[in-house]
């Protein structure tokens, strides 16, 4: 059996690091196809080589463009590629412009597909994310499901439940098999930081940075922080972009807000360990403090991840400078660590998918 894996940005690449393994230990070929919508080092080769996933055999150099044409020049690099390499299966993970893009491709041309992290739905049709996941799962012969809510969600939907298997979470499969990796490498230290005594803070979902006024408020909420507790911003490169276009200055909260570039996997992981506090509008980051129970304020108003909501550790409250700033006052008189883990969430989901893949 031959499998065809697709990734494209960032939050792709640790997710198909562990598929791609489990895969090949079983015997299965895998052979990875990048995108190209991701392409600076920092966002892309570094996790490649952190997490020593092979390297892809097509590079389709889609690169950016707006969402419609980043999307269909996805589709048009990949239909020749995959028309040559006829797998049995491919296989797209989360939710990305270049996750609906090769499903689309797949899918007319017959290939059977396959899905990691269905079923995920934050009801927020504004937000990019959310029509790939209702499309890519509309087309998907196999939907694999990181947590039960996100099968009731595909229920709802009609899809056959037959099509349908709660495998656990992929990003955490990788977590765990890196945190001694991540704990040894002691990124804290070198960005002068004591453990426990700093928040990390992640910002580039379009509804955040796109819009000059929330953008404002959430580095004025960052810059309250900072009072209390040194702030490390890795800055991706859409939120650098905005910041310049808006005329915001990159120097703020007086030195206590360290702006650095985007951090590979390991640091990033090490880092929300070892903080006291993380600032997010990332859905994999909610993943990662949750699995870690790292007091989380989620800079969004809704979540496609409510598990992480229900029992996890993060705090759904917006862009607005009040909400913030009163649940960062909240989780600094709160306790260091926070919530519960899933129990689906045990390191095993990729083993589950290549398991699962194999069987039929
Ligand atoms: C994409 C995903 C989002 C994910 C995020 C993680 C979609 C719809 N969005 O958003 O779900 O959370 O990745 O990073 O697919 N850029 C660079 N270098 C790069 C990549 C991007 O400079 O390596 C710049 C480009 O100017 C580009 C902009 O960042 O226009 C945005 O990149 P894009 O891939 O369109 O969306 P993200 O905001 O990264």
């Amino acid at each position: 059996m031959r499998v065809c894996v697709v990734a494209g940005a960032r939050p792709n690449f640790m997710k198909i690091a562990p598929v791609v393994r489990a895969l090949t230990t079983r015997g299965i070929s895998a052979g990875i196809v990048h995108t190209g919508q991701h392409y600076d080092e920092r966002m892309s080769d570094a996790f490649f080589r952190e997490l020593d996933i092979p390297q892809p055999f097509a590079n389709l150099e889609a690169g950016a463009g707006t969402p419609i044409s980043q999307t269909a020049e996805i589709m048009k690099r990949f239909e020749p590629v995959l028309v040559a390499d006829r797998p049995d299966w491919v296989v797209v993970v989360g939710d990305v412009n270049s996750t609906v893009a090769a499903a689309m491709v797949a899918s007319k041309l017959g290939v059977r597909l396959a899905h990691v992290e269905a079923g995920l739905r934050s009801f927020d049709r504004t937000m990019p994310e959310e029509l790939n996941r209702i499309v890519t799962d509309a087309l998907s012969d196999r939907l694999f499901a990181s947590e039960p809510c996100a099968v009731a969600n595909l229920q709802r939907e009609g899809i056959d439940e037959s099509r349908v298997f709660l495998v656990g979470n992929v990003m955490i499969d990788t977590l765990q098999a890196n945190l001694e990796r991540a704990r040894a490498a002691r990124a804290h230290a070198r960005f002068d930081l004591e453990p426990g005594e700093f928040a990390l803070a992640t910002l580039h979902r379009p509804s955040n940075v796109d819009v000059r006024a929330n953008l404002v408020s959430i580095l004025s909420a960052i810059e309250y922080a900072a009072k209390r507790i040194p702030v490390l911003l890795p800055l991706h490169p859409r939120t650098r972009k905005r910041m310049e276009e808006f005329g915001l200055s990159q120097s703020i909260g007086g030195g206590r807000v360290k702006i650095v570039e985007p951090l590979g996997y390991l640091d990033t992981i090490g880092l929300i360990d070892k903080a006291r506090l993380v600032l997010t509008d990332s859905g994999g980051v909610q993943e990662e403090t949750t699995y870690l129970r790292v007091p989380c304020i989620t800079l969004r108003d809704n979540t496609e991840r409510p598990i992480t909501v229900e029992i996890g550790s993060s705090r759904l409250v917006g862009s607005r400078y009040e909400a913030i700033v009163a649940a960062i006052d909240a989780a600094m008189s709160g306790p260091n660590r926070v919530g519960t883990v899933p129990p689906i969430w045990d390191g095993r989901a990729a083993e589950r998918i290549a398991e699962n893949l194999a069987a039929v």
